[in-house]
């Protein structure tokens, strides 16, 4: 057996002893105030408990340099992910080098203190490159760089004061010191290490079982319960579906705890990355399968890092590490056998079984069969649960069309057919009624149309999360807000985008409200159509000709649509 040195190395822990922290509580009354973002509340937490060691706050932009170019801090250690505190030019307008600037969680309370070292602007695209490989936005984290985090970059040492608060599955999250504690008290000297961001199914039991075997070690599963790619399993339902796959495992060498990471989906990097973090939690192996911290395809098409890439740079950094890999190929089903094992295991003439997360996800969708061979009934079952089938799901069908073009009178028809047909609760969100009940205040600049738009689809999302099918029947003239309106949606429920493709001359000859005319006479400002574009849907679900059909038809063209998506059944 070789020798490991175990538990981790040395490991830092950030946090003031209670009375330090006290007094620094006071000075912090007077400094400036940062409020965290979801992914700094993350980061923040692996600073302070020491899952990040040795990084002892925020990169400095020398650190940050050297990560880009050679996957090391400044002082030469081996560090592949840049840890960095981005805030808006407002906030770093303000700042200066030698302040020091209170950390706060969303909710104000106060998580650390920060003596600003460095202040810059970080060149983004040169980033995605040195750290993703890519400057391609179809990147989860190049995406995030270029939309979501701010322009400007403070590093600096951090003072613990109080850890993030967590109040779901608080007995499953132990902190590095605490993993080590748990595997000394139990003389865990060999332990491995299994990341995931998703259910585990019966291939990754026997990937860990294996592993554990092989090494002849003890297992720590350690799924990810902070930020992952965006549109996976939420992490309750996945910690669930953990908490029943434990059982499978003999009591006495196997533990389950949560980590709150933020991933990047960096593939190589990450992985390099997750084994030091693992190291820091006291474990001596580490499981890479096929594709780590994948982030699938980019905008051509190609997947982003080939399949066994994290193996192959976690292999090149192996000895300076201070924990050990162990690879594994793709497992797959043989069906022969009637067991799991590593591709490259699979004999000549064995058939193999195996299904795909996009597979996987297509068949909770329709609520369709998913075999034993593939996961557990609890886990599968769990999954239904939080994701039901379509015609269990809520949805939106989101009308846009120019004014008089036939909207609400097709609205109001699909929502008493709904109504009739019965199963969900319905609500209609037409565009007279939310100006009068939740946009009383706005008028028709472009800047309001788009809050308009904003908050039906916020009040639409919000019915779909809970099941319910919501009809929006607003002009929704900005193919970009109608865009946003989607992402938001599509996460949480259907959303079907119908076109009421109304002509202008149409429109204008029926005028219904008279508001062509005035508009026409310059007496309503911005009318759309007239002064003001409507930017036709692209790619809706649906497009209604009002022209050739009665509004009974038209939404009967819709429960048609909603029939063949699996909303109606
Ligand atoms: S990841 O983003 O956390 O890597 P996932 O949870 O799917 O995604 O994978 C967790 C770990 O299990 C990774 O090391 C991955 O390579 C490995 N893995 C998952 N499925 C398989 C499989 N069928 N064969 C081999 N390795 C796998």
């Amino acid at each position: 057996m070789e020798l490991i040195e175990p538990h981790g190395g040395s490991l830092k822990n950030l946090y003031l002893d209670s009375e330090a922290a006290e007094a620094e509580k006071l000075k912090a009354q007077r400094y400036r105030s940062w409020d965290l973002t979801e992914r700094q509340v993350c980061d923040i937490e692996l600073l302070l408990n020491g899952g990040f060691s040795p990084l002892e706050g925020f990169m400095s932009q020398a650190d940050y340099s050297s990560v880009l170019e050679d996957m090391r801090l400044a002082d030469g250690t081996l560090w592949p992910m840049p840890v960095t505190l981005d805030v808006n030019e407002a906030f770093a307008g303000e700042s200066s080098v030698g302040e020091s600037i209170a950390l706060r969680s969303p909710e104000g309370l106060l998580i650390a203190t920060m003596e600003i070292s460095d202040i810059w602007t970080p060149d983004k695209a040169h980033e995605a490159e040195r750290v993703f490989g890519a400057n391609d936005e179809a990147h989860p984290a190049v995406a995030y760089l270029h939309h979501q985090a701010g322009s400007v970059y403070l590093g600096g040492r951090i003072k613990g004061i109080e850890s993030p608060i967590h109040y779901d599955f608080r007995s499953l999250r132990k902190t590095p010191q605490e993993t080590r504690d748990f595997f000394e008290e139990r003389g865990w000297s060999r332990v491995v290490a299994f990341q995931t961001r998703n259910p585990m199914h019966r291939a990754h039991v026997e990937l860990t079982f294996r592993a554990a075997k092989e090494v002849k070690a003890n297992l720590m599963i350690h799924p990810v319960v902070g930020m992952t790619k965006p549109g996976d399993i939420d992490h309750y339902s996945r910690v669930r579906c953990y908490e029943h796959v434990i059982k499978n495992y003999p009591r006495q060498t196997t533990t389950l705890s949560l980590l709150p990471l933020a991933m990047r989906m960096g593939g190589p990097r990450e992985a390099v990355w997750h084994a030091i973090i693992r190291k820091n939690f006291g474990c001596t192996h580490f499981i890479v399968g096929r594709d780590h911290a994948g982030p699938g395809s980019n905008s051509q098409g190609e997947d982003f890092y080939g399949p066994y890439d994290a193996q192959e740079l976690v292999t090149k950094y192996q000895d300076e590490l201070g924990i050990k890999m162990i690879p594994f190929r793709m497992m797959v089903y043989v069906e022969d056998r009637a067991e799991y094992v590593p591709i490259d295991e699979v004999k000549e003439g064995e058939s193999v079984l195996k299904i795909s997360g996009t597979e996987f996800r297509r068949r909770l969708q329709q609520g369709l069969d998913i075999p034993d061979w593939f996961s557990y009934p609890e886990v599968v079952a769990e999954l239904r649960k939080t994701h039901p089938p379509r015609h269990r799901q809520g949805y939106v069908v989101f009308f846009t069309g120019l004014s008089g073009s036939g909207k609400s009178t097709i609205a109001n028809a699909l929502m008493v057919k709904l109504l009739e047909m019965g199963g969900r609760r319905v609500t209609l969100l037409d565009g007279d009624l939310v100006r009068k009940n939740l946009s009383s205040e706005l008028t028709f600049s472009k800047e309001h149309r788009d809050l308009n738009i904003k908050r039906i689809g916020f009040v639409a999302g919000e019915i779909a999360k809970n099941g319910g099918a919501a009809i929006c029947a607003p002009i929704a003239p900005y193919a970009a807000t109608r865009r946003q309106v989607r992402e938001l949606i599509e996460p949480v429920g259907g959303f079907i985008e119908v076109h009421v493709a109304t002509s202008l001359e149409v429109c204008e000859q029926r005028d219904v409200k008279g508001l062509y005319a005035k508009a026409r006479a310059g007496l309503i400002p911005e009318f759309t159509g007239i002064s003001d574009p409507y930017e036709a849907p692209e790619h809706p679900e649906l497009c209604i000709d009002t022209e050739n059909c009665t509004p009974d038809e038209a939404a009967q063209q819709v429960i048609i649509k909603l029939e063949s998506l699996g909303f109606i059944k």
